[in-house]
């Protein structure tokens, strides 16, 4: 399990986090991972300072339910610096950096509610009472990673969806939670799809959960992949980027998938096309990154090879049937800090990551911040946008202008050191024609 260094304290009635950490040296430690993080994160720097100066968000508070890493810690920076009052609290229990969160409560003022591996079993658990304390602030403004907060105000604290004037959701998974809203007609406010913006899921779902997932199962287990099979279930943003990765490191590589686009893609990109029934005779390694439920059922895993080892780096822990398989384990047992033996009666073991959470964020650190800087440029713009249009937004769920996404990717060049080309005069007309050059 994971440990838990930090507790932050909600106090009685009014919900300020009073910073109730055992260990003051965290938020050192904390001060240095945040700053380390910002060095690479040059896009969301230049939007801070011009928030500075212009105050978008002034007199506007914001509820933020994301993961509480060193990334997000300079993205509430930056929204602070634009005249939020910001409260942030986790989007997952065991994503939190507890150095993290301690430097936000006690250097950056930003009451942060989260501790890692803090219970989330119903309504009682930590942490819904940290989405509760962030959503007591009365938010005008919500920021989702999963859409946690948007679906407490819509069902317990309807009270509150009148304040809200807008709403960021940062995960697919998130997104296909409030189309369903949407569709059902529950949904009260605006809401801006920062997921879809390019310049969040090419590169922050392909590239960051990619590597960070490969790290994540590296760092859990220190298992060599190349030789390994390595069944991926699930060819989208993240899957392509995690089987292309195990790929490079050497592992033959099995992708699972549903739709048949996807699925042609990947045997296209080079990789071994077949059934979860199938695969799970094969693997060496599973990792699912749907977003869907059961991917791996039961029956899977009662076909799976002795020492199979499972993850998960899909949004919720819903994607391994886990209860299922502590069902047709004769016992089961810790063997490292985030890899759970069971033990089935014929004696194979299987090895489930995590405790089945997205292992990028559990045992690893979540995505590089170099890509961050791109997620979390789009999220804060997002935020002056719901703003600046307030009361303008039809209620329902909007993507960002496409504007703001060529922003972003044009400074992220620059400050990588591309030069790329601009159409001349001559190409311009000639694109914008359909009779020229016939
Ligand atoms: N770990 C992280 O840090 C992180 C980062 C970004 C997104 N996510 C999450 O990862 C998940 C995937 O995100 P994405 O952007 O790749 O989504 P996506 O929609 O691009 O891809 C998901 C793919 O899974 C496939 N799929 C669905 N059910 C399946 C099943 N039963 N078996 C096999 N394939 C199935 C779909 O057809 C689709 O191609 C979401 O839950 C998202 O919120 C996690």
């Amino acid at each position: 399990m994971a440990t838990k260094t930090a507790t932050a304290k909600v106090t009685a009635a009014k919900t300020t986090v009073k910073g109730d950490f055992k260990d003051a040296s965290l938020k050192e430690k904390g001060i240095a991972r945040i700053e380390w993080a910002e060095r690479d994160m040059p896009v969301l720097r230049a939007i801070k300072k011009r928030f500075e100066k212009e105050q978008p968000l002034k007199g506007y508070t914001m509820a933020c339910c994301l993961h509480v890493t060193s990334e997000t810690a300079n993205l509430v920076r930056t929204l602070k610096a634009g005249g939020a009052k910001v409260h942030l609290c986790a989007s997952n229990p065991l994503s939190t950096q507890d150095d993290v969160a301690a430097a936000l409560s006690l250097e950056y003022g930003v009451p942060t509610y989260a501790i890692k591996g803090e219970d989330s079993e119903g309504e009682k658990s930590t942490y819904y009472k940290h989405l509760m304390a962030v959503l007591d602030e009365k938010p005008n403004l919500t920021m989702d990673d999963g859409a946690d907060l948007v679906t407490v105000v819509l069902t317990k604290r309807k009270e509150l969806a009148a304040n809200v004037i807008g709403s960021m959701e940062e995960t697919t998974t998130g997104i296909i939670r409030l189309r369903a809203m949407e569709k059902d007609k529950v949904l009260k406010f605006p809401v801006i799809a920062v997921n879809d913006a390019n310049c969040k899921h090419m590169f922050d779902n392909r590239y960051g959960t990619g590597q960070s997932t490969i790290d994540g199962i590296i760092r859990a287990t220190n298992v060599l992949l190349a030789g390994k099979t390595v069944v991926v279930s699930g060819y989208g943003w993240c899957g392509r980027g995690f089987a292309t990765r195990a790929k490079g490191l050497g592992a033959n590589v099995i992708v699972c998938e549903v739709d048949p686009l996807r699925a042609i893609e990947a045997v296209m990109d080079g990789f071994h096309v077949t059934t979860i029934e199938h695969a799970a005779t094969k693997g060496d390694v599973f990792c699912t990154l749907t977003g869907n439920k059961h991917v791996i059922d039961t029956h899977h895993f009662e076909k799976m090879k002795d020492g199979a080892i499972v993850a998960n780096s899909g949004h919720f822990n819903v994607e391994l049937n886990l209860e299922g398989l502590a069902k047709i384990a004769k016992s089961r047992r810790q063997v490292r800090e985030y890899v759970e033996e069971f033990t089935l009666k014929d004696g194979r073991k299987i090895y489930v990551l995590g405790e089945g959470r997205l292992i990028n964020l559990a045992s690893a650190e979540g995505h590089p911040a170099s890509v961050m800087d791109m997620s979390f440029a789009v999220q804060a713009l997002a935020s002056e946008y719901a703003v600046k249009n307030k009361g303008k937004l039809d209620v329902r769920v909007h993507q960002l202008p496409k504007e703001i996404d060529q922003w972003v990717a044009k400074l992220k060049l620059e400050t990588m050191g591309h030069k790329i080309d601009v159409l001349t005069a001559e190409q311009e007309k000639y694109m914008a024609s359909w009779n020229e050059g016939t």
